[in-house]
Parts: C-alpha cells; sequence; structure tokens
C-alpha cells in the first residue's frame, strides 16, 4: 500500500476539500509513491514523534495539527521552525495532516468527544461546522458536569468561567481552539460550552452569561490519536499510537 492509497483512504471518510479556507490538511511532506511500512498517528508533529518513526522504521506520520500551516520560505536543518520538515524528508518520512476536515465533519472530532461524553449531538455550533451543539438526558449540576468530564478524559485542571444557570442541560463543545466561538454559544442559549484556549478577552465576554470549560487543547484533542487509530485498523497496516503530552504544566505553589 503506498502512502497515496492511505491519503485517498482519509479523503474518502474526511475529503480535505472539506477544510476551512485558512487551513492546510492534506499531504505535507514526502512521496505518494513510497510504499508505507507503518504509520504512526499523533496529534502534533513534534521532534519526540519524529525520532519515535525513525526508532520505529515507520515511513508515514498522521498528524491532526498540520506540519505546514505558514507560507516557508526555505528549509533549514538549523532553523528551529524547519527543522522538523528537514529531519522528516532526510529521514523518508510521509505525513500526512487532518486537521478542519476531521473537525467539521460527521464522524470527525467534535462527533467523538460528544460519543466519549455520551451526549446527544444535535447539530454543529457555527455555521462553518465547528463544534457540536449536544443535549444531556436530564440537567445536571455544573460540579457533576465537570466531574464527568475529568473521568472520561482523565484530567486534572478545567478552567472554569461560570455563567448564570447553575443548572446544565444544552452543552456544546468545540475541541481544539473554540473561544471565538462563545458569541455563537451565548445566543444559540448554551449553559455550558466546552472548549480549549479561552483567551482572556474572550472569557470577558461569556462572564456572567455563559458557563465555559477551557479543558485544555491538548486535552481536547488528543483523542484524536484513538479515533484516526480505529479508522486505520481497518487496513491492517502496522499502525502506531503516539500520545504526545501537553507542553503546559500547571504547578500549584500554595
Ligand atoms: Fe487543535
Amino acid at each position: 500500500m503506498k502512502v497515496r492509497d492511505i491519503y485517498d483512504f482519509i479523503d474518502g471518510i474526511f475529503p480535505f476539500s472539506s477544510q476551512a479556507e485558512w487551513d492546510n490538511s492534506g499531504f505535507q511532506v514526502g512521496s505518494l509513491e513510497d510504499e508505507v511500512i507503518g504509520i504512526i498517528i499523533t496529534l502534533d508533529v513534534d521532534d519526540y514523534v519524529i525520532e519515535n518513526a525513525i526508532k520505529e522504521g515507520i515511513n508515514l506520520i498522521i498528524s491532526h495539527h498540520p506540519l505546514i500551516l505558514k507560507k516557508i520560505n526555505r528549509i533549514w536543518a538549523e532553523k528551529y521552525s524547519t527543522a522538523i520538515i528537514y529531519k522528516a524528508i532526510r529521514n523518508g518520512i510521509n505525513i500526512i495532516s487532518a486537521h478542519t476536515n476531521v473537525d467539521i465533519l460527521k464522524g470527525g472530532l467534535a462527533d467523538y468527544l460528544a460519543g466519549i461524553f455520551k451526549l446527544e449531538i444535535l447539530g454543529p455550533l457555527s455555521k462553518e461546522g465547528f463544534g457540536r451543539i449536544c443535549s444531556l438526558g436530564s440537567p445536571i449540576t455544573l460540579e457533576e458536569l465537570l466531574n464527568m468530564i475529568s473521568q472520561k478524559l482523565n484530567i486534572e485542571n478545567i478552567r472554569v468561567i461560570e455563567g448564570k444557570t447553575k443548572k446544565i442541560k444544552k452543552v456544546a463543545l468545540c475541541p481544539g481552539s473554540g473561544g471565538d466561538l462563545i458569541e455563537e454559544a451565548i445566543e444559540k442559549g448554551i449553559d455550558a460550552y466546552i472548549t480549549g484556549d479561552v483567551k482572556y478577552h474572550q472569557a470577558k465576554l461569556g462572564e456572567g452569561k455563559i458557563n465555559i470549560l477551557d479543558i485544555g487543547h491538548h486535552e481536547s484533542e488528543i483523542i484524536f490519536v484513538d479515533l484516526m487509530y480505529e479508522r486505520i485498523a481497518e487496513l491492517s497496516i502496522r499502525t502506531v499510537k503516539y500520545y504526545s503530552t501537553s507542553p503546559f504544566k500547571t504547578r500549584r505553589l500554595k
């Protein structure tokens, strides 16, 4: 099976043409004609995953976050921002990234997270298809919601912006950076909005209006590894899951 076959397989489930305009999902580096020896699935393409691929003799990385997003003028081994690209190419490693197409489409990251939380999906949160509006069977308290998330995703810290209601029935979720959908969530009468990477001014916008649960960018998207693994398993190619860790560590000082 060639890299092209894997690309086509992913394209068949999550068409790359559905990606956001600013995104760069798709084939990143390598040769579509390479025979695939093994696959490693990861949230990010970092130095650790490249080292892992080399060690395992794997020549295809499937990531969520695109390796290449901004315009690149030159690829230097010595330039930090492009060293990974250089290293991948030098070691014969191919990279496919499936980002906003997986965020938006049915069966993608948002649906998968709703499935983990056992929520009933009512529809997308934004008109572009990002996020999901979901219903809880019966209302629960904010505390109960926090505990449920903490347990299901095995996370210790959740940043909370408190809204007005303490009874949660209608929930919205958007894995990754969903801070710019807060206004949309308020307008749609959401009781609690679960996302990551909320900025200060976005939080101020929601304060007192909507419960916002910032569970972390990494924590809300690391499930990509399981989602893609389940799909790729069908191909019967040696596939390895790579769970990166969040670059953020919380230290309690008091
Ligand atoms: Fe992300």
